[in-house]
């Protein structure tokens, strides 16, 4: 049986990494209390900052963790996004896999790959990936599951992440799933502010940078990895959902607006962009 429900996909996510090897580590709390420039957690990797930048030694050099992270400032701000977008939130958990000089490209790559098509049985033809502009090693990995026309480039705004104006960050690539009709695919909508069809769901970070407060970038002491996938977003895919919202995640809550306000069917639908803010608020609030 392949996993549907949310907490299903979750725990196949933990088991997938844990039987390759990752420790499975607590979520860190959404106060982030180790940096004075960030209010709340806004990545998996913000408790790892230390353990990729070398200053702190674990016990394991693969980890994966289901994070609670909150997007409501600074680099990484959603909240105005939430309501009309169908697949926004200011909370979300965030399900990632780590290599503290463990793994590079090669094995982010292939558990990736793994994991979304066996373990959850997304259809490969639906499948893209982009990359960093001259990610020339990613582009060779992918197209051992990608045709080369669907590994598209992009540049720095894309596919080069940072949690934050200084500190650990590199090229990534990205996953997409379409869910559009594949007769009318149409590959130039990819990472169109306004498109639906082409879902993101699953950044794999190659850290290799300490970016210094000149902007200068100072390779990491070993090449590592952080990857973020949404799982709101892997909700939405596989339920087949036309938002994050009408997925098992959120239907509970949106129906007890609804009972609350007395509100029909017809009036749920027509106030959505409420109905969206009050469940997103109210979970992110709640967390
Ligand atoms: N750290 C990867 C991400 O948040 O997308």
């Amino acid at each position: 049986m392949k996993p549907t429900t949310s907490n299903e996909i979750r725990k196949a996510f933990l088991d997938f990494f844990a039987e390759h090897q990752h420790e499975i580590v607590a979520s860190s709390p959404l106060p982030n209390l180790d940096n004075p420039t960030l209010l709340f957690t806004n990545a998996g990797m913000n408790q790892f900052v230390d353990v990729f930048l070398g200053n702190e030694k674990r016990s394991y050099t693969r980890a994966a963790t289901a994070q609670k992270v909150m997007r409501v400032q600074g680099k990484h701000n959603d909240l105005e996004n939430v309501g009309p977008s169908p697949r926004h939130h200011t909370f979300f958990e965030m399900l990632g896999n780590f290599s503290f000089g463990d793994y590079f490209k090669r094995e982010a790559i292939d558990f990736a790959w793994q994991f979304v098509t066996g373990v959850l049985g997304l259809e490969p033809e639906r499948l893209w990936a982009t990359i960093y502009l001259d990610d020339d090693e990613s582009f060779v990995l992918w197209q051992r599951y990608l045709p080369a026309e669907k590994i598209l480039r992009f540049n720095e705004k894309d596919n080069f992440w940072a949690m934050g104006d200084t500190g650990p960050c590199g090229p990534n690539s990205e996953m997409f799933y379409y869910v559009g009709d594949m007769a009318t695919c149409d590959p130039s909508r990819l990472n169109a502010d306004d498109d639906e069809e082409f879902l993101e769901f699953w950044n794999l970070v190659f850290m290799q940078f300490d970016r210094q407060t000149d902007g200068t970038l100072v390779p990491l002491p070993k090449p590592s990895v952080d990857t973020g996938m949404g799982l709101e977003r892997m909700v939405r895919i596989l339920q087949h959902a036309h938002s994050t919202y009408e997925t098992d995640l959120f239907t509970p809550a949106l129906d007890e607006v609804q009972e609350l306000l007395g509100d029909s069917d017809a009036e749920r639908a027509e106030k959505f962009v409420g109905y969206r803010v009050i469940a997103d608020h109210g979970r992110a609030a709640t967390f």
